[in-house]
């Protein structure tokens, strides 16, 4: 049987209570959630997304308050940066206590968490007397959903229940902080720009690249949101040259519309945000990359954003969709 979508709390509380898996909706992208505290709904996390069990899981709730009980030492910053940006696309790693089991923090002395920004999903925290994990609910090493529908069509048959709250705002995945020896550290560039975390802590953090073999963010491999067709990033699209025919083009900020065609060459055209706004772009940005991925393209040239805000999780996620391995 296919997931039904639904619209009431109510009955996502109840399917949560009882152990089973309920996709949410978020700000930054679709979580697929189960009660953190029950291992048997945190295994059948693991199952339905077809995730190896060493990659560790947010757990979610309705407050910051409520959340940090779960952390056993709280950092003068991780205050600071949860007041600030809580409900919102940020992520903290911090030492979990006892109760957290180790199934969700993949054996970890550390859990990560947030307090997501999306009304139908902070009423259901409210409602629920245990957190919910909740990894992107996008099958293993696929690009995250942004609505409802992407979640059906790719976890339709492992799921009962998804939560139907409407298109992501954000669209990209939270940005992920920890405190290794005490220095805020961002593991995973995402929804809330660098710069603003750096504005609210007073100094400079340390933004760790991805793509090394022992990853920070165990996700965080190179290859990730592969779109399973070959892609080649430019700083501009001019320098792209001789595409073959049934190929497209993503560009960002060039005035036209957000999809056109190239009828001679057989060629799509997608701009990410023709009024060159980064926020646009980013709620764009997987619903584009899922499109590419349908269509099948022979060869897709696509022009990096600029690197700053939110461009720079943008661009990551771009070069690791493109990347080989
Ligand atoms: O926006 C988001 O963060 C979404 C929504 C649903 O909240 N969730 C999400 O979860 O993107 P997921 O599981 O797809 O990505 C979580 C990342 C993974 O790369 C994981 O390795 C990392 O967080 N992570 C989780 N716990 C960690 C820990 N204790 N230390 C370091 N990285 C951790
Ligand atoms: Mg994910």
């Amino acid at each position: 049987m296919p997931a039904r979508l639904i619209n009431d709390v109510e009955t996502a509380v109840t399917e949560l209570g009882a152990g089973r898996l309920v996709a949410i909706p978020t700000e930054t992208v679709y979580g697929l959630a189960g009660n953190a505290l029950n291992e048997s709904a945190v295994a059948g996390i693991f199952t339905a997304k077809g995730r190896p069990s060493f990659d560790p899981l947010i757990i979610h709730q309705s407050s910051a308050e409520r959340v940090l009980q779960y952390a056993a030492e709280i950092p003068a910053g991780a205050r600071s940066l949860g007041n600030a940006f809580w409900p919102g696309p940020l992520t903290m790693v911090l030492p979990k206590v006892p109760e957290v089991p180790d199934l969700v923090s993949a054996g970890l002395p550390t859990v990560a968490m947030r307090v997501p920004n999306h009304p139908l999903t902070l009423e259901l925290l409210k409602r629920l007397d245990f957190p919910l994990a909740a990894p992107s609910a996008n099958p293993f090493g696929f690009v995250s959903p942004t609505t409802a529908e992407h979640v059906a069509e790719q976890l339709g048959d492992k799921i009962d229940t998804i939560l139907d709250g409407g298109p992501c705002q954000i669209g990209l995945e939270s940005t992920i902080v920890g405190f290794p020896g005490g220095e805020a550290t961002i593991y995973r560039k995402g929804g809330l720009a660098v710069e603003d975390i750096e504005r609210v802590l007073g100094r400079p953090v340390v933004v760790r690249e991805h793509g090394n073999s022992r990853p920070e963010a165990p996700g965080m491999l190179s290859r990730h949101y592969s779109p399973g067709v070959p892609m080649e990033l430019f700083d501009r699209i001019e320098n792209a040259t001789a595409l073959p025919k049934y190929s497209a083009m993503v560009l960002f900020g060039r005035g036209g519309k957000e999809f056109g065609r190239l009828e001679d060459h057989d060629m799509d055209v997608y701009d990410l945000s023709p009024s060159a706004n980064l926020s646009e772009a980013a709620s764009n940005l997987f619903r584009v990359l899922r499109e590419l991925n349908k269509k099948a393209y022979r060869c897709v040239a696509i022009e990096t954003v600029p690197e700053s805000g939110l461009g720079r999780a943008i661009n990551d996620r771009l070069r690791r969709a493109a990347a080989t391995e």
